[in-house]
């Protein structure tokens, strides 16, 4: 088989949501696809019809490693790793408990750290690869009462900029991907607010579960993410989504700061 007919894919929580609908699209794509999820079905292994499930903790480095190990024991080689898997953690920044905070770190940020470390050294041997990290516009805006999340998206963009500029010399393209609201968001855990913040909470996090709800299907990522691996220079960051949320990383940029929060209180109505 020819290198171009044998690519191989990792992407991370493809149980449901985003990694679930990514994983099928570029199995039907021809690439042998790997996805990962805590608790993976039986599924025959060697099955042709689906991805492959690996059980694979991201924040475990034994759990990672024992991954990636039988991946490339089975494949030899990494073409692509999505980091997609996540965790969507609200409440209010003064009582949410210290824990959840961490845990949203560790998932979305230091698992992608974790994962990337676990194949970096093939794509190395083999002089090139893609990793493709799944931010948020959360990772571009301090969203009211999302802060946990945020932070940690926040976090993920430093990380990918600095790993961009780490392994650009072994021909390994790191990209972020900035979605907007996309159906489909089950990991999430919520704080409960004290009750000062309760009315402003509710108000807040009603707009965000709607936006949510009527979001971009998540089958759209798959051609996009086939977009970024045919470019040659593929940018850091792409956003994905409805236009508005698109342009609103953009408009925080360009838009005088008082302007900005005004529009963001206007939006969240609080
Ligand atoms: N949905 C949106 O509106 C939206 C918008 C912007 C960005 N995003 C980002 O897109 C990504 C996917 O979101 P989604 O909405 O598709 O989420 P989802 O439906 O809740 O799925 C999350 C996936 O992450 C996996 N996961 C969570 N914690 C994990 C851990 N510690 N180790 C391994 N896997 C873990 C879950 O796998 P198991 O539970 O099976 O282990 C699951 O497959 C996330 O990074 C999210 O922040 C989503």
């Amino acid at each position: 088989m020819s290198k171009r007919e044998k690519r191989v894919a990792l992407v991370t929580g493809a149980s449901k949501g985003i990694g679930a609908a990514l994983a099928e699209y570029l199995h039907k794509d021809g690439f042998i696809v790997y996805g990962t999820s805590r608790n993976p079905e039986p599924v025959d292994p060697y099955s042709q019809k689906t991805p492959t499930m690996l059980s694979m903790d991201i924040t475990n480095p034994g759990s990672v490693q024992n991954a990636v190990a039988q991946l490339l024991n089975r494949e030899g080689r990494i073409d692509l790793l999505v980091n997609n898997a996540g965790l969507h953690v609200v409440g209010v920044l003064e009582t949410m408990p210290l824990e959840e905070f961490e845990r949203c770190w560790r998932t979305n940020c230091l698992g992608a750290l974790l994962v990337s470390r676990a194949v970096v050294p093939r794509m190395k041997e083999q002089g090139q690869g893609h990793i493709i990290n799944i931010s948020s516009v959360g990772g571009a805006l301090g969203l009211p009462f999302q802060g946990a999340y945020s932070a940690s998206k926040f976090a993920l963009e430093g990380l990918s900029e600095s790993m961009r500029a780490e392994l650009r010399g072994f021909g390994i393209k790191v990209v972020l991907i900035q979605p907007g609201d996309i159906r489909h968001q089950d990991c999430r855990s919520e704080s409960p607010a004290p009750a000062e913040y309760v009315k402003a909470f509710s108000t807040v996090m009603k707009v965000a579960w709607e936006d949510e709800e009527k979001g971009y299907p998540p089958e759209l990522l798959g051609p996009l993410v086939l977009k970024i691996l045919s470019k040659k220079h593929p940018r850091l960051r792409y956003s994905f989504g409805n236009v508005f949320q698109r342009l609103v990383p953009g408009a925080k940029r360009l838009l005088p700061w008082n302007l900005y929060e005004k529009a963001l209180r206007l939006y969240y109505k609080f």
